[in-house]
């Protein structure tokens, strides 16, 4: 008997422009194109199982070892239907000789190598790892860009994990959602002297979850019709450019105003949303006299700050910088437990340190 089973993972990834909006909430349409760097392999990422047989009686799904509920018409339950659309118009319409494996229930089998209570967001590689495993299953003859059409629709970020490198989420015009896609801009391979440092500065569940905070912030920010109208299309462009000539000097500075105006943008919101804690804004602090040091030296930039929706850090630099920059925090918020390490929970606000990507 045929088994069909297939595996796939895939990377966390940390945004430089940052995705926060939906114009469409359903098919998880952006208001704002965003551009991310996805991690090594290595460090964080989403391992992904799928198994379909005719035998199954539903679908199902087990995160880190517990079963999760398949939702009727929620985020999984549509990449799942539309992962087996794909596989009935892509390939058993076309060929029919092939087993109608989108007839079958799939069991479906995801693992973190990261804790969850690290206070890093799984739902990135998560889906993506979910949608590339169902694609090798499926032997999907589709690019990385289609599926991450399908990733999309599971979590907005999560379509950016399925390039490693950086990554741009072009928000597309179409209100079909057939445009809003993820391509590739640069492999890890053309600038691989980038590294991240993720400070994990509070393992705790954040208070507003992304998808609830940025809804609030379409519905009553003012600040962030400014914010896609005006700021990010540029940003955009001068990071792309930043990225092709490995010019660090604007990465860093379009990355920190980025995550600068995200944070104002989540305190424009009705009722305010506060991400940042008073570590994280010590973080900054650090960061911005370490640039001006060097600035004012004329050796220009060194690190690069950015925050999501948590209190959790992640410095973009140079290779050469790391251990600097990791002396510098150790320094400032002494650990107990001694050094880092490439993996977490030291304590309470463990570092991890994760070469990009
Ligand atoms: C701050 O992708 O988690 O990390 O689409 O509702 O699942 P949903 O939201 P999600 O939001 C990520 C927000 C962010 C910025 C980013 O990754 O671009």
């Amino acid at each position: 008997m045929t088994v069909y089973q297939a595996t796939a993972s895939a990377p966390v990834n940390i945004a430089c422009i940052k995705y926060w909006g939906k114009r469409d909430t359903k098919l998880i349409l952006p208001t704002n194109s965003s551009l991310s760097v996805t991690l090594d392999q290595d460090h964080l990422r989403s391992t992904t199982t799928s198994r379909a047989d005719p035998a199954f009686t539903e679908d199902r799904l087990w995160l880190n070892g517990k079963v999760d509920e398949i939702k009727e018409g929620g985020r999984l339950a549509t990449c799942i239907r539309e992962m087996k659309r794909l596989r009935k118009e892509e390939v058993e319409d076309k060929n029919p000789n092939e087993p109608k494996l989108s007839t079958y229930k799939v069991h479906i089998c995801s693992y973190n190598n990261f804790p969850t209570a690290a206070g890093l967001a799984s739902s990135a590689s998560g889906f993506a790892a979910l949608v590339s495993s169902l694609a090798h299953l499926y032997q999907l003859p589709v690019s990385p860009s289609t599926l991450s059409l399908i990733s999309r629709q599971g979590s907005g970020s999560a379509c950016r994990s399925l390039f490693g490198g950086f990554v741009a989420w072009q928000m597309g015009s179409d209100p079909s959602g057939s445009d809003s896609l993820a391509i590739q801009i640069a492999p890890q391979s053309h600038w691989p002297d980038m590294h991240a440092l993720i400070c994990v500065v509070s393992d705790d569940k954040k208070g507003t979850s992304s998808t609830s905070g940025m809804q609030r912030t379409v519905e009553t920010s003012a600040l962030l019709q400014h914010r896609i109208n005006n700021v990010v299309p540029q940003r955009m462009k001068d990071i792309e450019k930043a990225i092709l000539e490995k010019d660090f000097d604007t990465f860093a500075r379009i990355t920190m105003a980025d995550s600068n105006q995200f944070h104002a943008v989540a305190l424009d919101t009705e009722p305010p949303i506060f991400y940042m804690n008073d570590v994280s804004r010590a973080i900054v602090a650090v960061v911005v006299e370490y640039n001006r040091i060097s600035v004012e030296a004329g050796k220009g930039y060194k690190a690069a700050y950015t925050y999501d929706a948590g209190p959790n850090a992640v410095i973009y630099a140079p290779e050469r910088n790391m251990k600097e920059i990791i002396e510098l925090i150790v320094s400032y918020f002494p650990q107990e437990g001694g050094s880092f390490k490439d993996v977490f929970g030291l304590f309470g606000s463990g570092q991890l340190v994760a070469k990009v990507p």
